[in-house]
């Protein structure tokens, strides 16, 4: 009798642990990654195929963009812009998005909705999960491939202004920066300022090609008083101001024969009814992504914005700017931002997004197998016989 309770018990225990182990197992997933933590090269590209062996076979198509101008709000949601709230408290966006020269698409974001993951994903296109919010509470550097790595490389000046996680993941990427602390929840207006106080002077600048503002005033304002507070209209107009003011310098320094620029406006996640994020309720996952650029073709008139997924920007900027797309990335390309290239030029962009993808499965995945030749060569004799 006694043998057989502790037979029960251990078998109790281990059924515990094994469950306890699938339920791990399920939670921190093993992320989609490279096994090579090498970095994406623009020599290592596939030629276009059919193309022969010329010298521009192998070549991304040119940039799109000459700068890019990325302003981030914290906890910006869907419907702050493209709701009822946007049509009043954002006219200046609302107009161009309406009617301007722009895309816009609601951006998914994925669990879990805190700042950090989101700001790793909007730059490496890859989907971190909740095993980097455990490891990464210090948010030590960001070796993995990504947008700000590539750009850097390729000889663009980054400025940054804004919560100082991204000073902390990028040490070495900026030309020049200035980190504001999210550590004062009950400072909405400090945080903010401190971003805003550098715009006159560095658009008038021409030392630069990618600038980047992350905004927290938005996040404090709801962990404070929730997304119906009446400090939100506030906040969100002083953020349609800073947008307007961008924008007319952008369009007043385009110079004729060069390249457009782009302006990004994005949200890292979005805020639950009660002001808070992190988990996976539409309000908190549904951010607003509007991309303004004269190289896009006027609208006329609101259509529902599309959805696309948070880590499609990052290939999407990455090939647009002549770059290679980050190794880890599990993005799409934004297809709207290429339809007026050649059919040529957008082919050869998804084939780059194709071959990437393809790439990161085989790295990734043991079981990879590739098209074998054997099984090419019986296709082609299927084909001859046929
Ligand atoms: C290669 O690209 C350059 C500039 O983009 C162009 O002038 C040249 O004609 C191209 N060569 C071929 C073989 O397509
Ligand atoms: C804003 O800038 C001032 C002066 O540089 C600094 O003392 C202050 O801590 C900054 N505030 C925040 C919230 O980062
Ligand atoms: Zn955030």
């Amino acid at each position: 009798m006694r043998v057989s309770s502790s037979v029960f018990a251990s078998c109790c225990l281990i059924f515990e642990l094994f469950g306890l182990a699938l339920f791990l197992r399920g939670f921190f997933p093993v992320p989609v990654k490279s096994s090579f933590s090498s970095k994406s090269k623009l020599s290592d590209l596939p030629a276009e195929p059919l193309a022969g062996n010329g010298p521009n076979a192998s070549k991304v198509p040119p940039p799109l963009f000459k700068r890019v101008v990325i302003v981030l709000i914290d906890a910006l949601r869907e419907d702050f812009v493209f709701g009822p709230n946007g049509a009043k408290y954002m006219p200046y966006t609302r107009h161009l998005v309406e009617r301007g020269s722009t895309h816009s698409f609601v951006a998914k974001a994925r669990a879990p909705t805190v700042t950090m993951p989101r700001i790793k994903a909007l730059t490496t296109g890859s989907i971190p999960g909740f095993i980097d919010v455990v490891m990464n509470l210090n948010s030590p550097a960001l070796y993995e491939d990504n947008l700000l790595w590539q750009a850097k490389t390729a000889g663009k000046r980054i400025i940054f202004y804004g919560d100082d996680t991204w000073v902390r993941l990028f040490p070495k990427h900026f030309l020049e920066y200035d980190g504001t602390t999210s550590f004062f929840v009950s400072d909405y207006t400090e945080v903010d300022n401190n971003v805003t106080r550098h715009l006159d002077s560095t658009l008038k600048r021409d030392d630069w090609d990618m600038l980047i503002l992350h905004y927290l005033g938005l996040d404090h304002i709801g962990h404070i008083s929730g997304p119906h507070s009446s400090l939100v209209g506030p906040k969100l107009l002083e953020m349609d101001d800073v947008l307007k003011k961008i924008h007319a310098a952008l369009i007043s320094r385009e110079t004729e024969g060069s390249l457009p620029n782009l302006l990004v406006l994005c949200g890292d996640h979005g805020m639950s009814e009660t002001g808070s994020h992190g988990g996976s309720s539409e309000p908190e996952i549904n951010t607003p992504l509007v991309l303004i650029s004269p190289a896009f073709k006027r609208k006329v008139g609101m259509e529902k914005p599309s959805v696309v997924e948070q880590v499609d920007l990052a290939p999407t900027l990455l090939l647009s700017l002549g770059l290679p797309i980050s190794q880890n990335s599990v993005g799409r390309l934004i297809a709207p931002v290429f339809e007026e290239t050649t059919l040529r030029e957008q082919l050869r962009y998804l084939h780059l997004n194709g071959h990437q993808l393809s790439c990161l499965l085989r790295d990734s995945t043991v079981e990879y197998q590739k098209d074998t030749p054997t099984t090419r060569a019986t296709n082609e004799e299927e084909v001859a016989t046929l």
